[in-house]
């Protein structure tokens, strides 16, 4: 099929939930993707902050071969162990002492949620079903995560929400001290809010959720879903604030670009989910599992994370060299950057795209930056050339 011949099918066939431009990718190599007519893009999208390691890391590809040879899936009825791997991975370098697998991060979102009103019916009482969250945080399309999600615009049309969820203003804690009641089960926060325009949570902030949380008897949840693994420069973006959550949800880039999501937490917290309280077919089968290994392994590299922290303070630094007055705010940690803009930031968008730079938006008036964690300082050179060309457009 040619470009438009695919165009004009998606169209008839497929649920008009999204709004793409008009190429149709084929293949990807490192920190460039190609479409049908072999136009080439610097890809600063990464799958929405998925394709850590670049398109078809040499590694991540032998690796699935060698897997899709042995074992493909056998279901969570029996053990495997590339599976028990990862999680034994997972709990040696972050808080967390048992790891849940699922298939997408608002599915991880929602076992969060399960698994923390679980531990509140034990531990506290049924009524401590109170789930803090924060006006502009984003957790996902599903029920539990899109009520988890503070911004109204996701939720139209879909009410009613599932019940038990208020709102506070990320980084005000005075804010979140009013909500907090006998009922309040668990405090959810991205530590570097993504969807809504790259809100860094400042140090304080996160630190005072933690002391509130302990003084009230609740639960502290990450959803680092998309800042989280390495993307801020530190495995977990939580380890910029000194302090650690309970339970914390992971998932985008830890199968390389294979669909995995996990929930960690710690064992007080999981003793209180037990067996056929939740579930997944598919969740930490082999193949993704082997692949998420290598990627976890990769990423948690201290030299690997030095490069992170390094290339993203130089995107940072070339951005902010950029004279537009155009450009409102720069804000990020590491390789997610968020460029604020005093416009709707779309046809920019666009035009990148046009001159081979994949970008994509967040909130109303912010262009992210989020490309393979293994991008060099060349490529980002590149890539503020084309923006900068574009900002002019
Ligand atoms: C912070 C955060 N949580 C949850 C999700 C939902 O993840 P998924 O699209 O894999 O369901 C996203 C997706 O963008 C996200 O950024």
């Amino acid at each position: 099929m040619n470009t438009g011949k695919c165009i004009q099918l998606e169209k008839k066939v497929i649920l008009n939930t999204y709004s793409r431009p008009d190429f149709v990718l084929t293949h990807g190599k490192g920190v460039y993707v190609y479409d049908k007519e072999n136009k080439k893009y610097l890809d600063f999208c990464a799958g929405i902050a998925v394709n850590a390691l670049g398109h078809c890391e040499k590694t991540s590809v032998k690796i699935l071969k060698k897997q899709a040879e042995k074992l493909w899936h056998c279901s969570n009825l029996y053990y495997s162990e590339p599976q028990i791997r990862v999680a034994e991975l997972l709990t040696r370098i972050t808080f967390a002492d048992k790891v849940f697998f699922c298939n997408s991060g608002a599915e991880a979102i929602e076992g969060a949620l399960k698994i923390a009103r679980k531990w509140a019916h034990a531990v506290k009482d049924k009524n401590a079903h109170q789930i803090i969250s924060f006006h502009q945080a984003f957790h996902g399309r599903t029920f539990g995560a899109l009520s988890a999600t503070g911004q109204p615009k996701f939720w139209e049309g879909f009410e009613p929400l599932v019940p038990g969820f208020v709102y506070a203003t990320f980084n005000d804690l005075e804010s979140v001290k009013k909500h907090i009641t006998p009922h309040t089960c668990a405090i959810i926060a991205e530590p570097v809010q993504g969807e809504s325009g790259i809100f860094p949570a400042q140090k304080a902030f996160l630190q005072g959720l933690r002391n509130l949380c302990d003084e009230n008897n609740c639960l502290l949840i990450f959803d680092e879903i998309q800042c989280g693994l390495g993307r801020t420069g530190s495995f977990c973006a939580y380890e910029h604030s000194g302090i650690e959550p309970d339970i914390m949800t992971m998932a985008k880039p830890i199968a390389g670009g294979l669909p995995m999501g996990t929930i960690l937490m710690k064992d007080h917290i999981a003793e209180h989910t037990k067996v056929g309280n939740h579930g997944s077919t598919f969740g930490g089968g082999p193949l993704v599992s082997r692949v998420a290994e290598h990627v976890i392994k990769t990423i948690a590299d201290g030299d690997f994370l030095t490069h992170v922290k390094k290339t993203g303070q130089y995107l940072k630094d070339q951005l902010s060299q950029i004279k537009s007055d155009k450009i409102t705010a720069i804000r990020g940690k590491g390789l997610i950057v968020g460029v604020e803009l005093d416009q709707d930031p779309q046809k920019i968008i666009q035009t990148c795209v046009s001159n081979g730079l994949l970008l994509c938006k967040a909130g109303n008036n912010t262009i992210r930056f989020l490309p393979p964690l293994t991008v060099k300082k060349k490529h980002i050179d590149k890539a503020m050339g084309i923006f900068q060309r574009s900002l002019k457009g």
